[in-house]
C-alpha cells in the first residue's frame, strides 16, 4: 500500500504559491525521494483564493493545523514575526516538523525553536532563510563540517543588488529600480527591510551562527543601507573601476567575530563584483578549504520555493528522528565596528586644492578623484580602523565649519 505524507502551507503569498506549485510539477521526483507522495492538505491565508488550485484547501484557522494530527510538516511562508512565531512554536511543541523561508523568524526565535524540535525529536529547517534558491545553511553546516570558517562574504539581498546594478549599470533612478525589484517579487512587504539592511543583517548573522554554532543577536551587528548612495558615487566608482554592492560581512577569528551590514565599493577583481541583478553571491572562507563562492537566485518564487522543497523532502525522510543543523543557546559576542578596518570613499565639498593640507594632515596618503564639472573632489584613504577614521572625519567637518564650509557629503567603505 502506498503511503503519504500530509503537510499544510501557512501564507500563500509570492513564497507559499510558489510551495504549493513545485510540489505538484515535481510530485514525482519529490515522492520518489521522500519515499511518498507529499501531500498538501490545508493552505492558511487570511484571503480565499477562489480561482486558484488551492481554492478548496484554504483555510482560515491555524487550530485545523494545530489539532489535524495527519498533517506532519507545515511550511511557514507567511513572513514576519506575528503570527509566524506563535504558530511555527506551537506546530513544533505538536511534535509537527516545520519548513520555514523567514530569515526574520530564524534570526529573532531560532535559538529557541531549534531547541524545541532537538527536544520534541523532529526538524526545525530554514534553508530558504538565507539566498534564496542558493544552497548555502546545509553547505556551511554539513559539507564544511571539517573547517573553521573563518569568514563570510556576501551579497545576501536581491532587492538591493538589483536596485544597485540598475542604478550603475543603467542610470536607472533608485525609486523607479526599487519599484521593478518589487514588481519582480523580490521585495519584502516592507521594503525598508530590504533597502536599509536590515534583512541582509539577519541573514548575516544566520550564517555567523551557523559557521559558530553559537546564538548571534542581530541587533549586535552595525547595520546600514543603501538609501543614501547616489548617481554620483557610481559615477566616481566607474572612474575608479569599481561598483557599490551591499555586503553583509563577518570575520572570526580565534573565538572572536567582526560583522557588519553597509554599502562596499568593490574593484573589478573581486568575485562579488560580478553578482548582478536579483543574483546573491556568498564567499565562504573556511581555514583549510581557503574560499568556496555559492551564488544564484537570491529572492524569488520558484528559487526560494525550490529550497523550501528541498527542506520538505528532507523533513520526510526523517519523519521520526530529529537531524541537527544549527546551533545551541551558548552567546556569541560581537566586537564593535569601531575596530573594523576598511579603506575609505570620501567626498568632499570644494575644491582639493584649497584643502590639499587638511585633508594631508588628518587622512594621512590618500587617492584623489575628481568629476568634471562638479564642486567637490573625493578622496580614497588607506586602510583605517574605522574608529580612527571617525575621529579624523570630525576633527576634519569641525576645521571646515570653522572656515563656514561645508565638509564631507558622503562616505562609503572601500575594499580596492
Ligand atoms: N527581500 C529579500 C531579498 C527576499 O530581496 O533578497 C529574499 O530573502
Amino acid at each position: 500500500q502506498r503511503t503519504m505524507i500530509k503537510t499544510a502551507v501557512m501564507g500563500y503569498g509570492t513564497i507559499g504559491s510558489g510551495v504549493v506549485e513545485i510540489l505538484e510539477q515535481n510530485k514525482d521526483v519529490i515522492a520518489k525521494r521522500a519515499g511518498q507522495e507529499v501531500e498538501l492538505k490545508y493552505v492558511l491565508d487570511l484571503r480565499e483564493f477562489p480561482d486558484s488550485p488551492v481554492a478548496d484547501k484554504i483555510i482560515h484557522d491555524f487550530k485545523t493545523i494545530e489539532t489535524d494530527e495527519e498533517v506532519k510538516i507545515v511550511v511557514e511562508a507567511m513572513g514576519g514575526l506575528n503570527p509566524a512565531y506563535p504558530f511555527v512554536k506551537a506546530c513544533l511543541l505538536g511534535g509537527k516538523h516545520v519548513v520555514t523561508s523567514n530569515k526574520a523568524l530564524v534570526a529573532a526565535y531560532g535559538t529557541e525553536l531549534l531547541e524545541i524540535a532537538r527536544e520534541k525529536k523532529v526538524n526545525f529547517f530554514f534553508e530558504a532563510s538565507v539566498g534564496g534558491g542558493i544552497p548555502i545553511i546545509r553547505p556551511l553546516y554539513r559539507c564544511l563540517m571539517g573547517e573553521r570558517i573563518e569568514e563570510i562574504s556576501g551579497i545576501l539581498n536581491g532587492t538591493t543588488n538589483y536596485i544597485l546594478t540598475k542604478m550603475d549599470k543603467e542610470g536607472e533612478s533608485f525609486e523607479n529600480a526599487l519599484k521593478e525589484a518589487q514588481n519582480l517579487g523580490y521585495a519584502e512587504r516592507n521594503p525598508e527591510a530590504d533597502v536599509e539592511g536590515h534583512d541582509t543583517c539577519r541573514k548575516i548573522a544566520i550564517l555567523t551562527a551557523m559557521a559558530t554554532g553559537k546564538e548571534v543577536n542581530y541587533e549586535d551587528i552595525y547595520t546600514e543601507g543603501i538609501t543614501k548612495i547616489t548617481d554620483i558615487d557610481f559615477k566616481y566608482a566607474e572612474k575608479m573601476g569599481a561598483s557599490v554592492k551591499l555586503l553583509g560581512t563577518s570575520r572570526m577569528k580565534d573565538g572572536r567575530v567582526n560583522a557588519y551590514v553597509a554599502p562596499v565599493m568593490l574593484d573589478k577583481t573581486n568575485p562579488l563584483y560580478a553578482v548582478n541583478d536579483v543574483f546573491n553571491g556568498i564567499m565562504v572562507k573556511g581555514n583549510m578549504l581557503g574560499t568556496s563562492m555559492f551564488y544564484g537566485s537570491g529572492a524569488g518564487k520558484l528559487p526560494t520555493a525550490s529550497a523550501v522543497v528541498a527542506d520538505i523532502i528532507e523533513a520526510a525522510q526523517n519523519l521520526e528522528d530529529h537531524v541537527e543543523i544549527g546551533w545551541t543557546e551558548e552567546k556569541q559576542a560581537i566586537e564593535p565596528m569601531d575596530q573594523a578596518s576598511f579603506r575609505y570613499f570620501v567626498r568632499i565639498a570644494g575644491s582639493y586644492r584649497n584643502k590639499e593640507q587638511d585633508v594631508k594632515s588628518l587622512f594621512g596618503k590618500v587617492e584623489v578623484y575628481e568629476l568634471y564639472g562638479m564642486d567637490e573632489f573625493a578622496i580614497l584613504t588607506q586602510e583605517m580602523k574605522e574608529g580612527e577614521f571617525k575621529a579624523a572625519a570630525i576633527a576634519f567637518d569641525t576645521k571646515e565649519q570653522a572656515q563656514s564650509d561645508f565638509g564631507i557629503k558622503q562616505m562609503i567603505r572601500a575594499m580596492l
